[in-house]
C-alpha cells in the first residue's frame, strides 16, 4: 500500500492547488541572478502536469533565509518557471493577505502563480511539530483558499517548517513528481541495491560522515566505501597520516576530537570495506603534483585526491552495480584540481551500474563537466539527503505519511 498519496490519487480539473516546492537557487554575489536553476527545472514536472490536468496553482516557495544576502523575492524564479512553461507566470508580493487570496481567487485552469518567499513569515522558520504549524496564521488563512496542498519539497523535506509541515493537518495532501522520484531512486540504493554497492562520500562538510560511513557499512547497503575530498583527508589524519598544517586545521574546524576517535574506531572495526586515497595533490609553483601521503610536505593544502588513487576507485566503479556520490573529491572550483572529481563522475557514467549523485555543489559539477543527464539520478538534495543518509525521518514525509492515514482529512474553515 502506498505510504502517502500522490499525484494520481486525485482529480484536478478545476481544483486549486497549493504547491510548496524547493527552488532556494545559487545566486550570483554581485547581480544576485540565479546561477543555477536545477531545482527550478525539476519541479517542472509536477507543475506541467498539474496544469495539464486543469488545475490552478499557487507555488509557495522560500530562497534564502532572512539576514542572509541570498535571501531575496521570488520574481526571477516566477520569470523562468514561466519561460520554462511558455506562459506568463505572475509574481504575486503576498502570502496570505488581500493582495494574494485575490490573485488565487482570479486564477483559470491551467493559470500559476508565485507567492511571496515564505520566510518572511517570521515564524515559518520555527521548529514545530506539523500540529504547531497546523494552527500558525499562515495555515489558517491559505488552507481554505484551496482543495488540494502538493508538496513537491524534497530539498526541504528535512526542515519541519509551518509552508512544510502545517498543511497536510488540514487539508487532502499529495507528494509531488519530484518527490516521489528523488525517493524511489534512495530506496534504490539503500532497500535492495546491484552488487557490489559502491558509495562516494567527499565534500568539505566533515559533519556527520562517520556516522553515514558507518550506517551504510552496519546495514550492510555498502560493499565499499571510497572516502575523498576534507572527509577523506580526516580519514587519513585518523588513520595516522601527517597532511600538513593547512589541511589539519581546516579539518579541526569541522572536526571535533570525538568525531577523530569515531573515525579512529570505525577504520579499527570496518576499516576492511573502507577506501582511502594513497595519493594526493596539492599545488606547488602554480602547479598541480600528485605526491604519495606519506611523502607530503607539509606546508601545503591537499586539493585533490591523486592520480594512483583515482585509477584504483575507477577499476573499483568499473565492477559496480550501484554506486551513489555524495560530495566532489577535491577543489572543483581550482581547475586542475576538479580532476579528480570529474574522472570519478566520469567513470560513474562509464559503467553499467545504477548512479546517484547529489548533496551540495555536486550537482552543479556535473552539470559543468556536461555529465548531469548521463547519471541514472540527481538529487536536489542537500541538508535532506544527508539527512536521508542518516536515516533519520524527512519531516515532510512523515506529514504527508499521517495525512494519509487519516482516512476522513478534515478541512479547515
Ligand atoms: C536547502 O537548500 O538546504 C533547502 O532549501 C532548505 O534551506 P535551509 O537550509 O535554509 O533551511
Ligand atoms: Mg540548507
Amino acid at each position: 500500500m502506498a505510504e502517502f498519496n500522490t499525484l494520481d490519487d486525485f482529480d484536478f480539473r478545476g481544483m486549486s492547488v497549493l504547491l510548496r516546492v524547493d527552488i532556494n537557487c545559487p545566486l550570483n554575489r554581485t547581480t544576485l541572478e540565479i546561477e543555477d536553476d536545477n531545482r527550478i527545472q525539476q519541479i517542472m514536472p509536477t507543475i506541467k502536469e498539474l496544469v495539464h490536468k486543469g488545475a490552478k496553482i499557487a507555488v509557495l516557495a522560500h530562497q534564502g533565509r532572512p539576514g542572509d544576502w541570498d535571501f531575496i523575492p521570488l520574481d526571477k524564479h516566477a520569470r523562468i518557471i514561466g519561460h520554462l512553461l511558455g506562459k506568463e507566470v505572475p509574481y504575486v508580493d503576498d502570502i496570505f493577505g488581500p493582495t494574494a487570496v485575490q490573485a488565487i481567487r482570479s486564477m483559470a485552469a491551467g493559470d500559476v502563480i508565485v507567492l511571496k518567499n515564505v520566510r518572511e513569515l517570521p515564524y515559518e522558520q520555527d521548529k514545530k511539530t506539523m500540529e504547531e504549524h497546523a494552527k500558525t496564521e499562515l495555515v489558517l488563512s491559505l488552507a481554505p483558499q484551496f482543495d488540494i496542498y502538493v508538496n513537491d519539497a524534497f530539498g526541504a523535506s528535512h526542515r519541519s517548517q509551518a509552508s512544510l509541515v502545517g498543511f497536510p493537518g488540514v487539508m487532502p495532501s499529495a507528494a509531488g513528481r519530484l518527490l516521489e522520484k528523488e525517493l524511489k531512486a534512495l530506496k534504490t540504493v539503500f532497500e535492495d541495491p546491484a552488487r557490489p554497492c559502491v558509495f562516494i562520500l567527499g565534500g568539505a562538510k566533515f559533519g556527520d560522515s562517520v556516522k553515514v560511513v558507518d550506517r551504510v557499512i552496519t546495514k550492510k547497503v555498502a560493499d565499499w566505501v571510497i572516502i575523498v575530498g576534507v572527509t577523506g583527508n580526516a580519514f587519513l589524519k585518523a588513520r595516522g597520516v601527517k597532511l600538513g598544517s593547512p589541511s589539519e586545521d581546516l579539518i579541526s574546524k569541522e572536526m571535533t576530537p570525538e568525531d577523530l576517535d569515531a573515525a579512529k574506531a570505525l577504520l579499527l572495526d570496518k576499516g576492511e570495506k573502507i577506501l582511502l586515497p594513497f595519493d594526493v595533490a596539492i599545488e606547488i609553483d602554480c602547479r598541480r603534483r600528485d605526491i604519495l601521503v606519506g611523502d607530503l610536505p607539509q606546508e601545503y593544502p591537499v586539493l585533490d585526491i591523486g592520480k594512483g588513487s583515482i585509477e584504483k576507485f575507477e577499476k573499483v566503479i568499473a565492477r559496480a552495480g550501484t554506486v551513489f556520490m555524495s560530495g566532489p573529491a577535491g577543489m572543483i572550483e581550482k581547475e586542475p584540481f576538479a580532476y579528480g572529481t570529474k574522472e570519478l563522475m566520469e567513470a560513474m557514467t562509464h559503467s553499467k551500474a545504477f548512479t546517484v549523485i547529489g548533496g551540495g555543489h555536486t550537482g552543479s559539477a556535473a552539470e559543468k563537466y556536461h555529465l548531469f543527464h548521463k547519471f541514472s539520478y540527481v538529487s536536489t538534495g542537500g541538508g535532506a539527503l544527508e539527512t536521508y543518509l542518516l536515516g533519520k525521518p524527512l519531516p515532510v514525509v512523515e506529514a504527508l505519511k499521517a495525512a494519509h492515514n487519516r482516512k476522513c482529512p478534515p478541512r479547515t474553515g
